[in-house]
């Protein structure tokens, strides 16, 4: 086929409608198949089983084999999602990851050329774990602005391709893995309607977890990068603190901005770092924390893929049940942080 037959014709696609609600109609995970136990971890690291899951709720995750990218679980994540919204196109692919397979392009075009999106827009966002969070909202504005009708936002990482494998601290939270959802135009009654959205950042701290080396900053200064500069450091201890604080303040800036208070949320699914960090944000909040979903015990801190697996593994258990008020929120690198609402929609996470 010539150039100008595979660019031509353009399908004629009917302008999507302005001002519409971006309704969440599709909800899809993956996680490779490969289990790394706290024993695992033990067995070559100076800290135990014990430690590990006293002062992070996390007993295991799952970690790519060698040569798995993050766009293998994105595909995977996109297609359940897809076939969990009954749909097979969609305008826009989204996608959140710190951990893309190149530096250069974005992910998100090869991920939506595989599962079959030709000519979708696609692109990636990097807010690390509140990943997930911006493109949810981006995607809305997508919606919102008429520039696309559906929209497949996808949250995958993996992070242990920027763990430094002697770091106990690290090596210990983090997992890797993708969770997906389709966005349909509707309208802001709907169940599955999300919003209103508060998202925000502080760049003065953006020293707290960061991968040092790799980017312009270092490759400018033509010298080699410091060794273990290539992977992801961070702050524990003043993240913990911050993580607690900024999604607070968020959850209740979006209630704020909803006319709703917090006995109006039936489920809270926020981003799961460390469970002390959402006891902590139950604790802050005043709520109870049989409220607050959690999965980090099976796949810890999987950043932009920790939201969209903490949402499907309580529909599978029927902890998220339709109809319910539920607060979606997020903190990471950047620093970033975002929430948003949504009533629960009748899907199957597939
Ligand atoms: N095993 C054993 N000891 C460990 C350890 C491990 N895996 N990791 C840290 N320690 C040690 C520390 O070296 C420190 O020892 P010291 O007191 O002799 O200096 C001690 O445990 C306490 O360290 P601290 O950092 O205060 O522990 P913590 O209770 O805050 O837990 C984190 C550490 C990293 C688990 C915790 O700070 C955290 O979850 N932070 C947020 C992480 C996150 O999710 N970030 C991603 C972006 S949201």
């Amino acid at each position: 086929m010539t150039e100008a037959a595979r660019v031509l014709p353009f399908p004629e696609t009917p302008p999507p409608a302005r001002g519409a609600s971006a309704v969440l109609c599709g909800l899809g995970t993956w996680l490779p198949s490969r289990v790394v136990t706290n024993a695992d971890i033990a067995s070559r690291l100076d800290t135990s089983e014990e430690w590990i899951r006293g002062r992070t709720g996390i007993r295991e995750r799952r970690v790519v084999d060698p040569g798995v990218s993050t766009s293998d679980l994105a595909v995977e994540a996109g297609q359940r999602a897809l076939k969990s919204a009954d749909l097979d196109h969609v305008d826009a692919v989204v996608l959140a990851t710190t951990t893309p397979d190149h530096p250069c392009p974005a992910t998100a075009p090869e991920v939506a050329h595989r599962i079959g999106l030709e000519r979708a827009a696609a692109f990636d966002v990097n807010a690390v774990c509140t990943g997930f969070l911006y493109g949810l909202a981006s995607g809305a504005g997508l919606i919102a602005t008429g520039v696309a009708e559906r929209v497949l936002v996808i949250g995958a990482d993996t992070f242990s391709t920027i763990v430094d494998p002697a770091s106990r601290t690290t090596a210990a939270i983090f997992g890797d893995g993708a969770g997906a959802v389709v966005l349909r135009a509707g309208a802001p009654h709907e169940l599955g309607a999300l919003g209103p959205f508060d998202l925000g950042s502080d760049g003065q701290d953006a020293d707290l977890i960061t991968v040092p080396s790799g980017g312009s900053r270092q490759r400018s200064t033509h010298e080699p990068p410091e060794p273990g500069s290539e992977f992801f450091q961070m702050e524990g201890r003043t993240v913990f603190r911050k993580a607690i604080y900024q999604m607070s303040g968020s959850a209740q800036n979006v209630l704020r901005k909803a006319g709703l208070g917090l006995r109006d949320v039936d489920r809270f699914v926020i981003h799961q770092a460390n469970i002390r960090i959402v006891n902590g944000v139950a604790d802050m909040l005043g709520q109870p924390v049989a409220k607050f979903v959690r999965n980090i015990g099976e796949v810890g801190n999987t950043a932009a893929a920790s939201v969209p697996l903490a949402m499907a593994s309580a529909c599978e258990s029927g902890e998220l049940r339709a109809g319910q008020r539920v607060l979606l929120g997020a903190f990471g690198g950047g620093l970033t942080w975002g929430a948003t609402l949504l009533r629960w929609p009748d899907i199957e996470a597939m």
